[in-house]
């Protein structure tokens, strides 16, 4: 099996990447990072490529897939922050700030949707079933939200759903053979959750390693119908 995977630095993205080379798939990883020594060593079935997230560094590695002939069976888009050291989620209107808003949604919603975009020729070209996964959160459900605050990652995720949804419709008219999945893997210890992981019962707390195998499982069923879904770690609907 051929997979991308996008943000491949995540900590969920490398559990994905290290369980689908033991099970034998050639994987193609796009991360900031330039790849290591180490993981030069699982072969050719692993190739590293560098991108900046801009459009134009998005479409030059979306032409250079397709030059080379890749027809992936899954692309996973894992990109997404919720705080970094200048940032944090808001936790009230007053901490609302348009630079905060403009950073969170460009990473969460805009670059998944302009990696979507960029392949479609690649995609409708190759003709070849595909699942299309974006990491999304059950914060982003509209439906569910109880509690309010996080205004922007909340609002990110939302619109990532949007955007997935109606790129979805799109795909479905002209390249039947591709599905999409939002996927919510329930907090997982990663360097995103860190800093909210104090009031997170143990059981409740993933490793990335289960989280991928999850997702691994999810996307390899395709009893599951229609062109896209908002689905969780234990394959259960999140409302929208
Ligand atoms: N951990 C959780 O509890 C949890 C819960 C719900 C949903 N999620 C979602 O799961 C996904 C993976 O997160 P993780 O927990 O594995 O977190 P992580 O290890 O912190 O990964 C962060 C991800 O965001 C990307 N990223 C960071 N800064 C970026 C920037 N300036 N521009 C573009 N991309 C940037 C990274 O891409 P590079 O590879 O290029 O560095 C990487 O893919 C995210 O979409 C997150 O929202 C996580």
């Amino acid at each position: 099996m051929q997979q991308l995977v996008i943000g491949a630095g995540s900590a969920i993205a490398q559990a994905l990447i290290q369980q689908s080379l033991q099970q034998g798939d050639s994987i193609v990883a796009v991360s900031r990072q330039a790849s290591s020594a180490e993981e030069s060593s699982a072969g050719s079935r692993l190739r590293r490529l560098q991108c900046d997230y801009t459009e134009s560094s998005i479409d030059a590695v979306c032409a250079e897939l397709r030059e080379s002939g890749f027809a992936f069976d899954r692309v996973t888009i894992c990109n997404g922050i919720l705080h970094h050291e200048s940032l944090s989620p808001e936790k009230r209107l007053e901490n609302v700030s348009l630079d905060r808003l403009e950073t969170v949604m460009r990473i969460n919603a805009f670059v998944p949707l302009l990696w979507v975009k960029a392949l479609k020729p690649l995609l409708k070209a190759s003709r070849k079933p595909c699942v299309i996964t974006a990491l999304s959160a059950r914060v982003g459900s509209i439906a569910d939200n109880h509690s309010g605050g996080w205004y922007a990652y909340r609002a990110s995720k939302a619109a990532l759903n949007m955007m997935m949804k109606t790129a979805a419709l799109e795909y479905a008219r002209e390249a039947k053979y591709v599905r999409f999945l939002l996927f919510h893997p329930g907090t997982t210890d990663t360097p995103l959750s860190k800093p909210f992981q104090r009031n997170v019962k143990p059981e409740n707390l993933f490793s990335p390693d289960f989280v991928a195998a999850k997702l691994m499982a999810i996307q390899g069923n395709t009893e599951t119908g229609g062109s896209i879904q908002f689905i969780d770690w234990q394959s259960t609907h999140v409302p929208w």
